[in-house]
């Protein structure tokens, strides 16, 4: 059995626990601290030491990010401060840290997570993994396997993205009915239906919780549609997975 740290690092907060990656079950309770405004990669990164330090932590330790991250460096951080962009994850992290950080996007964290122990468990074929929070995370797999940073929140539905229409922050911003913001969930998701003809679309994020408001709503879609089964906590599994080889 592996324990790593599972850090995730969000919009409103970064939560962490540790893991026992062999069942993804949390081997305490998670601990949150509120994302430092503005949330610049000195500011995140205080954080995330205190969270390491919290735990007395020394063993190895995974953290997602809302954003590309790829060979090793942030591209993009669209809902952080821009400082982040370009930023080595190796140096960052472990200069923070003094641990190695394994560090990959957050709803590719989250989508490891339920492929393996929620709700995409033995799910072969196309399956789309969707984070509905402060923007829209997306995790492509194909017969188990991932495909990262697909970016799909960021697809462009009646001259806006995505996200800025049908993420929970834009639900609450915008102060939507139900229905109303269902709706456009609804014209998000048969977008993507079109486009990549998923047997099973997974809602994630804190909205997973309140799925019974929403998801009677939807409408149309071939694809079978379930809430995340590991609630807010496959953020924090999927990136101690990330961790550790299989
Ligand atoms: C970012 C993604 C991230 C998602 C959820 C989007 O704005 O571009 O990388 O997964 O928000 O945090």
């Amino acid at each position: 059995m592996a324990q790593v740290l599972g850090i995730d690092i969000g919009g409103t907060g970064v939560k962490a626990a540790p893991v026992d990656t062999a069942t993804g079950t949390l081997l305490a309770e998670r601990r949150k601290i509120a994302t430092p405004h503005p949330a610049t990669p000195e500011a995140v990164l205080d954080v995330v030491a205190e969270l390491v330090k919290g735990f007395d932590w020394t063993g190895p330790a995974g953290s997602t990010f809302p954003g590309v991250v790829a060979n090793g460096q942030i591209l993009t951080a669209p809902n952080l401060d821009p400082g982040w962009v370009g930023v080595q994850t190796a140096d960052a992290f472990g200069g923070a840290t003094k641990l190695n950080v394994t560090v990959l996007n957050d709803a590719d964290a989250a989508g490891l997570a339920e492929m393996r122990f929620g709700a995409g468990k033995d799910r072969n074929g196309t399956v789309l993994m969707l984070t509905l929070g402060t923007g829209i995370g997306s995790a492509l797999f194909i017969d188990g396997v991932l495909v990262p940073n697909t970016e799909f929140g960021h697809v462009e539905i009646r001259g806006k993205d995505a996200e800025k229409r049908a993420s929970e922050h834009a639900r609450e911003e915008g102060d939507l009915s139900w229905g109303k913001w269902a709706g456009r969930v609804d014209e998000y998701l048969e977008h993507m239906e079109a486009l990549l003809s998923p047997a099973l679309i997974i809602i994630g994020g804190g909205i997973s919780k309140k799925s019974e408001k929403f998801l009677p709503l939807l409408t149309g879609l071939r694809a079978e549609i379930v809430p995340a089964g590991m609630l807010n906590d496959a953020g924090i599994v999927g990136a101690a997975m990330a961790a550790v080889p299989d």
